[in-house]
């Protein structure tokens, strides 16, 4: 298989796997695919009662995703919505329509879009297993639940949202477990996936270890 330009972070809820794909675009020039918010998205505009078409053509055409050293900014008519996703009641329904088959084809070629040559780095469930099998790199990034719920915890914080953290804990394992025992694309890593367990390590230590696998695939 002919092995394309791509970084594939793979991993469970609130594993760090935004903050690693930030820092990577930014020291290495690439772009970004934050594939979970795709997900988030389809279900926002799935209850506004859209349906799986208008979805596709909505997000290909009608919506802007700006990335920066924080995030990856979302726009819809206008209004940024990025907050709004991000929310863990969009979150639990992105899990629960993800899990259908018709919405990952129609997800797929929005994913196989953001593909350009000078890199990408793309986070989600199945980027190193279904979308971009063809990744020259690929990270299957964990740790334990309770160090994710915490880095949830401190996030949504951040965002000025109301979080209770045993309600968190709950949230986060309900998701890990219907993620990683759906039957399609389920939540696991690639034969070729570099598992890192990051309870332990500090996110500089997590991406140190990764600019070394990019410096020493891509250049
Ligand atoms: O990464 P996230 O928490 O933003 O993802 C939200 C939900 O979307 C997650 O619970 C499962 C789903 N998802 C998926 O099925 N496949 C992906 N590649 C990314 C996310």
């Amino acid at each position: 298989m002919k092995k394309i330009n791509v970084v594939a972070i793979d991993g469970p809820s609130a594993s760090g796997k935004g903050a690693l794909s930030r820092s990577i675009a930014h020291r290495f020039g690439f772009d970004i695919l934050d594939s979970g918010l795709l997900y988030r998205l389809y279900a926002f505009l799935s209850h506004l009662k859209f349906d799986i078409d208008e979805i596709n053509k909505k997000i290909s055409k009608d919506i802007s995703f700006i990335s920066d050293e924080d995030s990856v900014h979302v726009i819809y008519e206008g209004k940024e919505i990025t907050n709004h996703l991000r929310s863990e009641n969009i979150a639990k329904i992105a899990s629960e329509h993800s899990a259908k088959k018709e919405v990952r084809r129609s997800l797929f070629e929005i994913q196989r879009n953001f593909y350009n040559e000078k890199g990408l780095v793309a986070d989600g469930r199945d980027m190193g297993t279904v979308v971009f099998k063809d990744a020259k790199i690929k990270i299957f990034l964990t740790a334990s639940k309770e160090i994710r719920a915490k880095r949830r915890y401190l996030e949504l914080q951040n965002r000025g949202q109301e979080v209770n953290m045993p309600a968190l804990i709950a949230d986060i394992e309900k998701r890990d477990l219907k993620d990683s025992s759906r039957e399609l694309s389920p939540l696991l890593p690639a034969e070729d996936a570099h598992i890192i367990d990051s309870s332990e390590m500090s996110l500089e230590e997590v991406f140190s270890l990764t600019e070394n696998l990019i410096k020493k695939e891509f250049i």
